[in-house]
């Protein structure tokens, strides 16, 4: 087969070619739905939501095969790695983990898949091809349908097999899924990004913005609301945008409605640009009961001579106005956010104002990163004239004064009954059961085994700062 690798310069092409709408793509015929039998397989998991959703349909697509799944990856005839590009140390946690295959490789024979955003990578797949030719199957974000035929491949020819398109992308319908989660569920409503935020790589591996169509994704829900799932979360680089890339389409805030008239009990979405927020999407969501009071709204950083330099197409003022518009029609939100620290230039004041929007913003949490240049970006050939020391010094203070807020705002629960959708046991303590707040704050609760499941009424008891303590109350 010839092989097909990842084009930075098509990657950043946008065009208005139409999207297509595939509903035949995923093939499995019965030769393939035979392949994996007596055979395991481990997904490996790297990055956002949209790869942990990618990764549910990598492992149902493999157990259309007949592969059998198992948690460790040393023990699997089949692992799969579905890989992150958004920063240089996702990528040094892959290539860690390729070399302890290598050594297992040499005891016993392991098929070893390389897929996700590192696969849109032209010098990752130049490194992969060249260096690690041992490595069988390499396929992009827009192959994932191509498992099958692509695994088989490797499998008779013994070389390396690598499918990696760069174009615009089209949207795939009949793909399956296994969820890792009976109770709360991912659903994609659009794929890809148009934003081109210049130190973000997302635009170029998820390619353009794509919008699922409107019935689709309510069917989807609805076969969730039947199959018993309490939560969905709406997945998207951008979901305020939904729509927005088809002529005369139902908006965001359309969306929403509808998603919320399906009766399922929470609705969360993620993530919100601040450009595209709009005030419908704020009436709809005061609106519903079911969709949740919490709002992932990154701000990035507080300059906005920085915000420019990134092209995030707001300033500090602009979203300080949509954070008191949210804070003020729906009072109990919870916002959280994403900031960089050490964009290139950025100067001490410069941090300093990030600083200042979290103190005015009081985030109830944020993921904070070192700025990491990213292959073919634009802000990675901006001088970047801040020492590593620096940078981490930054991140410490942000770090701190994040934490506080987190604290304090836990704190304010104190005493107060909040709904909880009870997961399962909790991790640090077995006599405890774990879920989130309809905030989205985690929290252990003392509760009885019949309430997992289910959406119970806590009373919080301690406030810590990544987590609370509550009790079952009527
Ligand atoms: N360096 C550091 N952080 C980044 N992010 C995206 N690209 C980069 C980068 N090159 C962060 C942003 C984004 C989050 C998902 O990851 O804060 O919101
Ligand atoms: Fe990246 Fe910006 Fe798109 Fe988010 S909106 S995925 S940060 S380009």
């Amino acid at each position: 087969m010839e092989k097909s690798l990842p084009d930075y310069k098509e990657a950043r092409r946008r065009t208005k070619e139409e999207v297509k709408i595939l509903t035949d793509a995923y093939i499995i015929d019965n030769e393939l739905s035979k392949l994996g039998t007596g055979k395991t397989y481990c997904t490996v998991t790297y990055g956002c939501q949209a790869n942990v959703r990618d990764s549910e349909t990598i492992s149902a697509i493999m157990e259309d095969m007949s592969f059998t799944r198992v948690e460790d990856m040393k023990t699997a005839d089949v692992v799969i790695f579905n890989t992150c590009a958004i920063r240089e140390n996702a990528h040094n946690k892959v290539f860690g983990n390729l070399g302890i295959i290598k050594n297992l490789k040499e005891k016993k024979d392991i098929l070893t898949v390389f897929c996700g955003c590192m696969a849109q990578e032209e010098s990752v797949i130049k490194m992969l091809t060249e260096k690690y030719k041992w490595v069988d199957v390499i396929l992009g974000t827009h192959n994932i349908h191509n498992l099958p035929k692509l695994l088989s491949e490797a499998i008779d020819k013994n070389e390396q097999v690598v499918e990696v398109f760069s174009k615009e992308g089209d949207i795939v319908e009949n793909l399956p899924v296994r969820r890792d989660n009976k109770y709360k569920a991912f659903v994609n409503i659009m794929y890809g990004c148009d934003k081109f935020c210049t130190y973000c790589i997302v635009p170029y591996t998820r390619g353009k913005q794509r919008s699922r169509r409107i019935e689709d994704i309510l069917n989807e829900v609805n076969e969730l609301v039947k199959d018993g799932y309490k939560e969905v979360t709406l997945l998207g680089q951008n979901v305020n945008a939904y729509g927005k890339d088809i002529e005369n389409y139902p908006t965001m805030a359309n969306l929403l409605e509808e998603v919320a008239k399906t009766g399922i009990d929470r609705i969360r979405f993620v993530t919100s640009h601040p450009w595209d927020f709009t005030d419908e999407m704020i009436d709809v969501i005061a609106k519903y009961e079911n969709i949740m009071p919490y709002f992932h709204l990154p701000v990035q950083a507080g300059s906005n001579r920085i915000l420019k330099l990134m092209g995030r197409r707001y300033t500090k003022e602009s979203y300080l106005e949509l954070f008191n518009k949210i804070k003020e029609r729906i009072p109990n939100a919870s916002i959280t956010t994403d900031i960089i620290v050490g964009f290139p230039t950025e100067t001490k004041e410069e941090f300093d104002e990030t600083l200042d929007i979290v103190n005015t913003c009081k985030y109830d949490g944020a993921f904070t990163f070192i700025y990491s240049p990213r292959e073919n970006t634009p802000a990675a050939s901006m001088e970047d004239n801040i020492s590593l020391e620096e940078k981490e010094e930054r991140l410490q203070i942000l770090n701190k004064l994040v934490n506080k807020y987190y604290k304090e705002n836990n704190e304010k629960l104190l005493g107060k009954v909040v709904p909880v959708l009870i997961e399962g046991p909790s991790d640090k303590n077995s006599n405890l059961y774990s879920g989130y707040t309809d905030t989205m704050k985690l929290v252990n609760v003392e509760c009885d085994p019949s309430n997992v499941g289910t959406i119970i009424n806590v009373e919080i008891t301690e406030a810590k700062t990544w987590s609370l303590d509550g009790k079952k109350v009527k």
